[in-house]
């Protein structure tokens, strides 16, 4: 089976991160974010991922290149100007030859892909909407099912008062091959406002597949941060590391007067000096150094930060190569 993993638009909440990269190449416990979606996606029988690239290309090519990473097949579907995330799969059709995956390029989760495709198909579905439940719904598309599970209706973003169910579009869908005919080419057009909308007025078999599997968008900084907290908490099935490690890699050193609180995960090549004070979750990137004094808590280093001594840092996310001076008193930022 086929996926398309959507790896296009700005990424503009996750700024000033995604000035330099794309929000599917961000750090996620030290690897790209993407990696875990291709392992994902490999664990379900997924046997080539076509990348719609729409920002940016360049940052995924020239990280994967022709690598034929776990066993899965590589395509490239780049579009000149973002094609929104319909578009960018039409854009993308001379690759797909039957039944396939959509993903959003943002999302982590562990819902069981397997059991999904066997859904769609009992169903006689042509579009199989994954569902999961969220708080506020109006930052999602929100989607209404009847009590067959099938689709009544779709609604992007919604205002308060268009919410009438807590279940939202978790951007992971299975999809006919046919429905490519609905999206025009060359055009910028969107699932969620375009394609859903006038697929449920012709009435077409759209199904809603619901789980509670660990599920998250990390297209925010709060949210970036909730996920790589979450997965140093054990919270995800795809992640070993569990609350209570602590896990410093090779070439690095920690002064034995740090006073390190797990979960933490230290890359190699780092220093951590006298007297620093480490409050997990906390992840350090490759090259970091952590000057005498300095505390970090609830925070993301990426690679070859340098933190000043008596610095104190609170739920803040790091780019690589920043430096922040001695005395600096950080909290709730994301700088780079
Ligand atoms: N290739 C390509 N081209 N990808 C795009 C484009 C484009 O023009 N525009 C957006 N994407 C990708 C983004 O990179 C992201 O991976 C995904 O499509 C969704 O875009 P977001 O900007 O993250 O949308 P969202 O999070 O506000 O809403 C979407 O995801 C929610 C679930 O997290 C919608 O699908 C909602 O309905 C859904 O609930
Ligand atoms: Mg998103």
């Amino acid at each position: 089976m086929k996926a398309v993993i959507l790896v296009g638009g700005e990424g503009t909440r996750l700024r000033p991160l995604t000035y330099s990269t794309v929000k599917a190449m961000v750090p996620v416990l030290n690897k790209p974010f993407i990696d875990y979606v291709f392992r994902y996606l490999s664990n379900h029988d997924v046997n080539e991922i076509i990348l719609a690239l729409g920002y940016k290309p360049d940052c995924i090519t020239d990280y994967f290149g022709d690598a034929n990473q776990l066993g899965v097949r590589l395509v490239y579907s780049v579009e000149t100007d973002p094609m929104g995330t319909a578009g960018a799969v039409k854009n993308a059709e001379p690759h797909i030859d039957d039944t396939f995956f959509v993903m959003n390029g943002d999302i982590f989760t562990d819902l069981n892909l397997t059991d999904m495709l066997r859904f769609h198909k009992n169903k006689g579905a042509k579009v199989t909407i994954a569902l999961t439940p969220v708080e506020d719904p109006t930052r999602f598309g929100v989607v209404e099912t009847d009590n067959q599970k099938r689709v009544k209706r779709f609604v992007e973003k919604p205002k308060r008062e268009q919410v009438t169910s807590n279940m939202i579009n978790a951007g992971v869908y299975i999809i006919e091959r046919e429905i490519l005919n609905r999206i025009p080419k060359g055009k910028r057009f969107m699932f969620e406002h375009d394609v859903f909308p006038s697929l449920l007025a012709d009435r077409g078999p759209v199904f809603g597949y619901a789980t509670e599997d660990y599920w998250i968008d990390m297209g925010t900084p709060e949210k970036y941060l909730q996920l790589n907290r979450d997965l140093l908490c054990g919270k995800s099935t795809q992640v070993a590391f569990k609350a209570g490690d602590i896990c410093v890699g090779k070439r690095s050193s920690v002064n034995p007067q740090a006073k390190l609180t797990a979960p933490i995960l230290v890359d190699s090549d780092c220093i951590v000096g006298k007297g620093v004070q480490v409050k997990g979750p906390v992840i350090i990137g490759a090259g970091c150094k952590i000057n005498n004094g300095a505390t970090i808590e609830n925070s993301i280093l990426w690679q070859d930060v340098t933190i000043g001594e008596q610095a104190v840092l609170k739920d803040c996310i790091i780019a690589s190569n920043s430096y922040i001076e001695n005395n600096a008193c950080i909290e709730c930022a994301t700088i780079a």
